[in-house]
């Protein structure tokens, strides 16, 4: 493992630096570490393969060479329940710059916490974790971001995809720039939670129409309904077919 490069060089004063690496575990886990370690946050860590790369749930996320594995380390000191709510700014961020790196329109959504989908094919992942960082009253957070660019893994439970199947070529580190010129600039939108009602619309305006068929996964439960949007807090409502509307704060969707 080698930082390739540190890149503030041709960045301006208030970017964050961004290290490149050819092989890491897991960028979230080298960005988890550098946390604890005391490095000053913000900064962004990619590597071009993870061994041990992580995904939502305790999963694996598969890192072939030539997609984009990326995190970043953050330090805040809004609650955790405002802190959650980063997931919908890397989603918008990741949506942002997807569309701008492909130089052909593509249909993408976002799927309720994190995911980005094409149709019902998943493009990529957010993993948003947080700790309490040594700094009093404040949290260390790591956003690790998955797209996939050049391969996507076949897996049983969900269909995939990549960039290279649906546009033409898409490079790494121009799609990575988009990226974090989209989130850096979202973040300061969402501004400790105080944006929150813009980034709740922006989110909204990328995800699926309302009324969308949803099934949702609360532990050993599953429940079906259709997507009602999110509340004020970012939590996902669901029409249930009694016409009640359920608060899902937690789960996932299948
Ligand atoms: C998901 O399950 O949808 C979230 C996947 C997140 C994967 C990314 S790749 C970069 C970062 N490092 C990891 O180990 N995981 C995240």
């Amino acid at each position: 493992m080698q930082d390739l490069h540190c890149q503030p060089c041709d960045r301006a004063a208030d970017t964050p630096e961004i290290h490149h690496f050819t092989t890491l575990a897991s960028t979230s886990v080298e960005a988890r570490r550098w946390l604890m370690e005391g490095r000053t946050p913000p900064f962004w860590i990619v590597a071009d393969t993870q061994s041990e790369g992580r995904g939502r749930q305790g999963r694996v996320w598969q890192s072939e060479p030539g997609n984009l594995y990326v995190s970043t380390g953050r330090r805040f000191s809004a609650p955790p329940a405002t802190l959650a709510t980063l997931s919908l700014v890397a989603g918008i961020a990741v949506h942002e710059a997807i569309a701008k790196a492909a130089a052909t329109p593509l249909t993408l959504t976002l799927k309720w916490p994190n995911d980005i989908q094409v149709g019902e094919a998943k493009l990529g992942g957010i993993l948003v974790e947080s700790q309490k960082s040594a700094e009093p009253g404040a949290y260390d957070l790591t956003i690790g971001i998955g797209i996939n660019i050049t391969s996507s893994p076949a897996l049983e439970e969900r269909q995939t995809t990549h960039l290279a199947a649906l546009a033409p070529s898409i490079a790494r580190d121009d799609l990575l720039s988009e990226l974090i010129t989209s989130f850096e600039s979202w973040l300061k939108i969402w501004n400790e939670g105080q944006g929150l009602e813009t980034i709740i619309t922006a989110w909204q305006q990328r995800a699926a129409p309302l009324g969308t068929p949803l099934k949702v996964r609360l532990g050993s439960n599953r429940i079906e309904g259709r997507f009602a949007g999110l509340d004020p807090s970012g939590s996902l409502l669901l029409k249930q077919n009694d016409g009640t509307t359920r608060t899902i704060t937690g789960g996932e969707l299948l």
